[in-house]
């Protein structure tokens, strides 16, 4: 049976034998038989925009692999700063290579004095954290110009480190801005989530001791979020870059992308949901509201995964962990209470929505101490290294610019009215 899906054009009853390579088929070749006929697809809900071998999804069986590597595993036996060499390199690193990363990421957590007191202090004492990261990752640009030198791979690991070991300074920067408490600075004898709980928490005391079950808890939700293929984000991240611009420019606008509550604000979303359901009398009439197309269920549903997001059962898994510690969410019972019913109901059902990853980290972030409107600030620097893996694999691959096509719907051609005719 040849790996071939044939398409006539019946206006002209020509044909085409186009090849399926790898689940997909090249546009190009549809090109030649009709040519100036664009795939109509808004949402590139059937569209691959790219070839990539970073992570794998299948979101039928609901596997979600990083290099190969099932998500389950990276999670148990794995760390956050691993994960990135491995979403970024292809590889495992052995120990002297994991050494000279953790260093070099470890010592790059300091930002310019510039940043800490003229931009961060810049903002409104109510600015939100995002809009506080997004600027501040657009401003890390203007601090380092070389960037632009995207063609050299060794100022590309450069920036790049730059990008995954500031991420967390700025991000405790934003929050503790919010409080109009002073900055603390990187402590670089902690792990990267140790240092960046301790950047956030840190009063008075010489050394911030975190709680390890914590801190670990934090590592494997990073690890969760490091990458997920062509997400509204990361596309986002590819097509920026496919202009060539830079790194900080691109992550940026990554970041704009991740905001919102379709995508990466979901987790701040299922908070509010949560809170303003306030009861388990309130569930059954939420859900109904739902099904009568009043509002979405927060945290539930996905582009790909038409199953559960694995990434959902472990967080579960986390949250148990970490209630231990800090006492038990006191919205857990009603987002438990809340899946069990939807996962029963035919209108979720036949729809195939599931958790996904953002219907539980909200009540761990919470549980911990983080306000709502830091929870996709931990998406952002949990996401970052999938978003520069994708970022310098479109660059190996000598990606194109960006620049889909349109059909366009709008008025024919007509001459210009002056003011006074019309
Ligand atoms: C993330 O892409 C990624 O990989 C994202 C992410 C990552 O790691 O990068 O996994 C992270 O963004 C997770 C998703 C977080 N967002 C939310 O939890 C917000 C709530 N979910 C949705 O709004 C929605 O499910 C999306 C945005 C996630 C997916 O939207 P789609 O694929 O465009 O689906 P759709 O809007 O076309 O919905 C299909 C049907 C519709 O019903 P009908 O028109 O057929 O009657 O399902 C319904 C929708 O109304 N539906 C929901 C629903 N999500 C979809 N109904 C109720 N509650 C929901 N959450």
């Amino acid at each position: 049976m040849p790996e071939t899906v044939t398409i006539t054009d019946n206006r002209t009853g020509e044909s085409v034998d186009v090849p399926i390579e790898n689940g997909g088929i090249p546009m190009s070749a549809i090109q030649k038989l009709m040519p100036g006929t664009w795939v109509l697809d808004p949402g590139f809900g059937g569209t691959a925009s790219t070839e990539s071998a970073i992570t794998d999804l299948d979101g039928i069986n609901g596997i979600l692999r990083y290099r190969g590597y099932p998500i389950e595993q990276l999670a148990e036996h794995s760390t956050f700063l691993e994960v990135c060499y491995l979403l970024l390199f292809g590889e495992l690193p052995n120990t002297e290579q994991m050494d000279a990363w953790v260093h070099d990421i470890t010592y790059h957590t300091f930002v310019h004095e510039n940043m800490r007191k003229r931009f961060m202090e810049g903002f409104h004492h109510d600015a939100h954290p995002m809009g506080m990261l997004m600027s501040a990752i657009a401003a890390l640009s203007t601090f380092y110009p070389e960037a632009k030198d995207i063609d050299d791979p060794a100022n590309r690991y450069k920036q790049i480190n730059r990008l995954i070991s500031k991420g967390p300074t700025i991000a405790a920067m934003a929050y503790r801005a919010s409080l109009g408490m002073p900055f603390n600075y990187p402590d670089n004898d902690l792990t990267y989530a140790e240092n960046f709980l301790s950047m956030m928490w840190k009063v008075a005391e010489p050394q911030y001791k975190p709680d390890p079950v914590l801190a670990r808890a934090l590592d494997i939700l990073l690890i969760l979020h490091a990458d997920h293929e062509q997400n509204c984000s990361t596309t986002t991240m590819r097509v920026v870059g496919s202009s060539h611009a830079d790194p900080y420019s691109a992550a940026a606008a990554a970041t704009g992308a991740l905001y919102g509550p379709r995508h990466g604000g979901a987790n701040e979303a299922v908070i509010h949901m949560l809170e303003e359901i306030g009861s388990y009398d309130n569930i059954e009439p939420f859900v109904e509201s739902v099904k009568a197309g009043e509002g979405r269920l927060m945290g539930f549903g996905h582009r790909v995964y038409k199953a559960y997001d694995p990434r959902a059962r472990i967080v579960k898994e986390q949250a148990d962990r970490v209630f231990e510690v800090t006492g038990k969410s006191p919205l857990l019972d009603i987002a438990l209470k809340l899946e069990e019913i939807a996962l029963s109901d035919d209108y979720f059902k036949s729809r195939n929505l599931y958790p996904n990853v953002d219907f539980y980290t909200g009540l761990i972030y919470q549980s911990m101490g983080f306000p709502l409107d830091m929870f996709t600030v931990l998406f952002t620097i949990g996401r970052m290294p999938g978003w520069l893996a994708h970022w310098q694999e479109s660059l190996e691959q000598g990606q194109r610019i960006s620049r889909p096509r349109q059909i366009y719907t709008g008025v024919d051609v007509r001459d210009y009215v002056p003011l006074d005719a019309r």
